[in-house]
């Protein structure tokens, strides 16, 4: 048997990359075709509709998006073409070959302002509280009114707070933050009022494989197993590294931002056909720290300006 052809939309991104990984581990099962920008252009909807006939792919995970929520909310018209009328585009053409589609989406599609403890389930009514999720949401219901009636797998699959190579994401900007605030004697502060799933970016990519052997459709949660507030995965994440720091806990309206966060929108995991649950979260992050810092030192300092004082 021939390995299907695997177009990864934002095949650079975060999950883009974990995702061509994944792929590459099996390559008598999957041939990955990385989309990328210039031929990716979200802001060039019909442009998407053209790859799927260009590439002609068995199945698309659309992994590209307008991720800067603080952008979304300022320009929320932007953030509706690019993550709703982009991905309502490349659904009508997979749908029209009856190509599987597998949507990215987000736990900012509810408002987290549940107060009964428990985390989301797929089948509840979404309520965005931000323009992010809005727009996620309208691209979840366009992929889904192109499927209806199609002989052909659509699964929405919603995940939280990824993180993982190449880094440049929370836990380094937690690492960061620690080194600011030791030069400057500091007790590092940390936002206590905002909840999630962090969500090791490889561990839902090798779920995403699973859900394309499958065929899975539906609407799926994937994220590691539990929940934690943002503080409690910033010490995770400065026992990991060894760190030893003063911490405060500090309210989420201490950073004033364009976008509102939600403050509660956990995800409740959902079961994937041919896949294990994913890790607990505090697993994933104790594992990835030691890469984190690899990666870090591995990087080129930046030089120095010419002529710039030595
Ligand atoms: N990050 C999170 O915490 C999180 C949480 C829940 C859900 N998600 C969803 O998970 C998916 C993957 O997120 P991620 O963390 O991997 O995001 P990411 O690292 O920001 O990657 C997004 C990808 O989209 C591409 N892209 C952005 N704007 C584009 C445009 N105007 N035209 C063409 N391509 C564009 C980027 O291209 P370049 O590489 O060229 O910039 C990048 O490859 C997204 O659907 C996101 O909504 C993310």
């Amino acid at each position: 048997m021939r390995a299907r052809r695997i177009a990864v939309s934002g095949a650079r991104g975060r999950l883009g990359r974990a995702l061509m990984t994944a792929l590459d581990k099996d390559r008598n099962a999957w041939l990955p075709i990385p989309w990328t920008r210039p031929d990716v252009d979200l802001d060039d909807p019909a442009g998407l509709a053209r790859l799927v006939e260009r590439d002609r792919p068995d199945a698309v995970i659309h992994a590209a998006a307008w991720t800067d929520v603080d952008g979304c909310a300022r320009e929320p018209a932007v953030a509706m073409r690019r993550n709703g009328a982009a991905t309502a585009a490349l659904a009508t053409a997979c749908a029209g070959r009856e190509v599987q589609l597998v949507v990215i989406s987000t736990n900012e599609v509810f408002d987290g302002l549940r107060t009964d403890g428990r985390g989301y389930r797929p089948l509840e009514e979404p309520a965005p509280g931000n323009p992010y999720g809005a727009s996620k949401l309208a691209g979840e219901v366009a992929a889904a009114e192109a499927y209806a009636g199609i002989d052909a797998p659509l699964a929405i699959v919603r995940t939280a707070w990824l993180y993982g190579p190449p880094g440049h994401d929370f836990p380094e900007r937690i690492l960061d933050a620690a080194v600011r605030a030791a030069a400057n004697g500091e007790a590092l502060r940390l936002v206590a009022d905002e909840h999630g799933n962090p969500t090791f970016a490889p561990d839902l990519a090798a779920a995403l494989v699973a859900i394309l052997a499958a065929s899975a459709a539906g609407t799926f949660h994937v994220v590691n197993e539990g929940s934690a507030s943002r503080a409690e995965w910033a010490r995770a994440i400065l026992e990991a590294a060894g760190v030893r720091l003063a911490t405060i806990d500090v309210p989420a309206a201490t950073w004033p931002r364009a976008s509102t966060p939600p403050p509660r929108a956990i995800l409740e995991p959902s079961p994937v056909a041919g896949a294990a649950p994913l890790r607990a979260w505090a697993s994933a992050t104790a594992a990835y720290v030691p890469e984190l810092l690899a990666i870090r030192a591995a990087r080129p300092v930046a030089a120095p300006p010419v002529g710039s004082a030595s």
